[in-house]
């Protein structure tokens, strides 16, 4: 796993941001897989200044976000397809026919989740996969205990994710129990993820998931088995890493790959 280590969540958003961007103009056609929560706000943000000022176009893109929770209306201001259409959908040029979110009323829940994974498919898959941690480090909605190869379906949250994300209801009891969202297994077929984090509440997670054994406790662990995984975290979800030292030599050394500095890396030298 690439450890990008930025100064702060803005850092993190301008590295991410410039990671979707440069998919996206080699790429117009891209699958995007996208993320809720407050972590790729920054990222969204900064797109859209990409958009707006530097004519970044999505017109062709088609995106798939992870998750929805189950029973709420897509214009209820909780739901993730009325997050993602306001901070970030409205905002560019994404045709709205391939920005596709879960639908958290479909009628047949077991089907639908099925029909999303072919969705999916008949896209030609994932390209970039966006992903924000939870404190028990659960990607997506795989919470603790999720299967490693576990596919799009129905899970019922924990008690510490209803409480983390009581913040955006009114009182705690609103938050649905119950979420449809794509498998451990569905997310490590993109072709590319993209994992990111900021602030001392993930620093635990973050230091399971990047030196941690694999584990279904903490689902984030399983990207240590996808070969492209890219780790864009602040100082403070870097804190408990202890092996930061090696993530920056590694990343000079890119940097001077990249730049064409070989003879700085000792290659050609003989
Ligand atoms: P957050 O949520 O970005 O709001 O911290 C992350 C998650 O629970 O996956």
């Amino acid at each position: 796993m690439r450890v990008i280590i930025e100064s702060d969540a803005q850092g993190v958003g301008w590295r991410a941001a410039r990671f979707v961007a440069s998919l996206v103009r080699r790429k117009p056609g891209c699958v995007l897989g996208l993320a809720t929560g407050g972590t790729p706000l920054g990222t969204y943000n900064e797109l859209i200044r990409m958009h707006q000022q530097e004519s970044l176009d999505f017109s062709q893109v088609t995106t798939f976000n992870l998750d929805e929770y189950v029973g709420l209306d897509p214009a209820h201001p909780q739901s993730y397809r009325y997050f993602m259409q306001e901070n970030f959908f409205r905002h560019i040029n994404v045709d709205p026919g391939k920005a596709h979110v879960p639908d958290g009323r479909a009628k047949d829940l077991g089907a639908y989740c099925q029909e999303y994974e072919q969705m999916i498919e008949h896209a030609g898959g994932i390209d970039l996969q966006i992903l924000g941690i939870g404190r028990d480090g659960h990607i997506a909605f795989n919470e603790p205990g999720s299967s490693l190869g576990s596919r799009t379906r129905l899970k019922s949250l924990t008690g510490e994710t209803i409480t983390d994300n009581a913040r955006f209801f009114e009182d705690e009891s609103q938050v649905p129990r119950l979420a449809i969202t794509m498998g451990v297994g569905t997310i490590l077929e993109s072709r590319q993820c993209l994992l990111l984090a900021t602030g001392t509440s993930k620093a635990r997670a973050i230091r399971s998931t990047i030196e941690g054994s694999i584990t279904a406790q903490v689902t984030a662990s399983a990207l240590q088995l996808h070969r492209d995984v890219t780790a864009v975290i602040d100082e403070e979800a870097a804190a408990w890493l202890t092996r930061r030292e090696y993530y920056a030599e590694v990343e000079e050394a890119q940097s001077l790959l990249e730049n064409g500095e070989f003879s700085r890396l000792g290659i050609g030298n003989q």
